[in-house]
């Protein structure tokens, strides 16, 4: 039996990934969460699609005495660290809250992680590592860390750059960081999906609040970029892929650092994602164009080769899976 403590696991990809793990029949889950983005009722719903309940800690990562009795009384084999703050607008306001919630959390688990024995550790990166770029293709071998343009890029910089060091100082840390590009979708059960508290920031529950009447307009930021169609284009990731991004690294996890990007290496523009959402739901959403956001990047995909060799991970679902999936999901709340 394997212990594995999943930091943010009542969130978004948290709880994809949850459901994937609980497949194993070897592994024990806790869960810590302090619900700042999330609710307390996804763990009912990931028992009802795995069968099987988690355990639920609600706990705020920065409380190290907490953790440090957690770690106490678990052994963990392996940490997924999900916990974090991720709107880039709200990083520009709040930075220190990003500093602090993001890299001081992190700390605190490096701090309880046994030197003695092997300890798995998977961190969500982000594809903002990379910043600006020669190439809208990202590739792990590139630098990261220049010309980042907001604090949530930043603590995702930072942080890989401490598990670099910490790796140095514990040979039995087996460290994965998986740089995520844009996820989408949710789970084929509609019964998980992306519901942030608060206004959202990432373009598909954008997308669904201006489906749903809870936002008049969808803002489209800039149609004048240098792409297709004028607007910007991402890598739009099924968070279901990702989840079993998580799987695979785990299968092939080993001492020091491994870095791979999940994304699907494709790009798809804004106005792409609104067409294929309008399709599939019948339904012309109001847009607006508005001026382009500072710091976004008018283009940026994955290369994912590296994962697909090394991982043998490959996406399996399309934006179209996502988009109905999404649906599925706003049907049954
Ligand atoms: N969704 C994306 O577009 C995206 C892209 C790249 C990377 N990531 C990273 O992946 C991770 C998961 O993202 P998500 O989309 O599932 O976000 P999410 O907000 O849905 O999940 C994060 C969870 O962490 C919890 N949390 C935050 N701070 C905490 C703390 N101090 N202690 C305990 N719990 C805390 C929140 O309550 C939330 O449930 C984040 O680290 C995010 O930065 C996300």
């Amino acid at each position: 039996m394997k212990k594995i403590l999943v930091t943010g696991g009542t969130g978004y990809i948290g709880s994809h990934t949850v459901v994937e793990l609980l497949k194993n029949p070897d592994y024990s889950i806790d869960i810590i969460d302090n619900l700042s983005n999330s609710k307390e009722h996804v763990v009912d719903l990931i028992a009802e699609i795995a069968g099987k309940k988690p355990n639920f800690i609600k706990g705020d990562l920065l409380d190290f005495e907490l953790l440090k009795s957690l770690f106490e009384k678990n052994d963990y084999d392996i940490i997924i660290h999900f916990a974090g703050l991720k709107a880039v607008g709200e990083s520009v306001e709040k930075p220190l809250e990003y500093y602090e919630n993001n890299i001081q959390s992190t700390i605190n688990l490096l701090r309880l992680v046994r030197t003695d024995k092997p300890t798995d550790f998977i961190f969500s990166s982000s594809a903002t590592v990379y910043g600006e770029q020669d190439s809208p293709k990202c590739v792990e071998t590139m630098q990261t860390g220049t010309k980042l343009t907001n604090p949530y890029g930043r603590t995702k910089y930072f942080i890989e750059e401490i598990l670099k060091d910490y790796a140095n100082t514990n040979p039995n840390f087996c460290a994965t960081i998986l740089r995520y590009f844009n996820p989408v979708g949710a789970h084929p059960s509609g019964l998980l999906g992306e519901d942030p508290n608060g206004i959202p920031n990432n373009l598909m529950p954008v997308v669904m609040r201006t489906y749903t009447g809870e936002i008049p307009a969808l803002n489209i930021f800039g149609d004048d970029y240098d792409t297709p169609d004028g607007t910007a284009r991402r890598d739009y990731i099924h968070v279901v892929d990702l989840a079993r991004g998580h799987i695979a690294s785990l299968e092939h996890s080993k001492p020091g650092i491994s870095i791979y990007n999940l994304g699907t290496g494709l790009p798809t523009s804004v106005k792409e994602i609104i067409a294929a959402f309008e399709e599939a739901s019948g339904k012309k959403l109001n847009t607006n164009i508005a001026p382009r956001r500072s710091g976004d990047l008018p283009e940026c995909w994955a290369d994912p080769s590296k994962a697909n060799a090394e991982l043998g991970w490959h996406t399996e679902l399309t934006i179209a899976d996502a988009i109905r999936d999404t649906l599925n999901y706003l049907n049954k709340q």
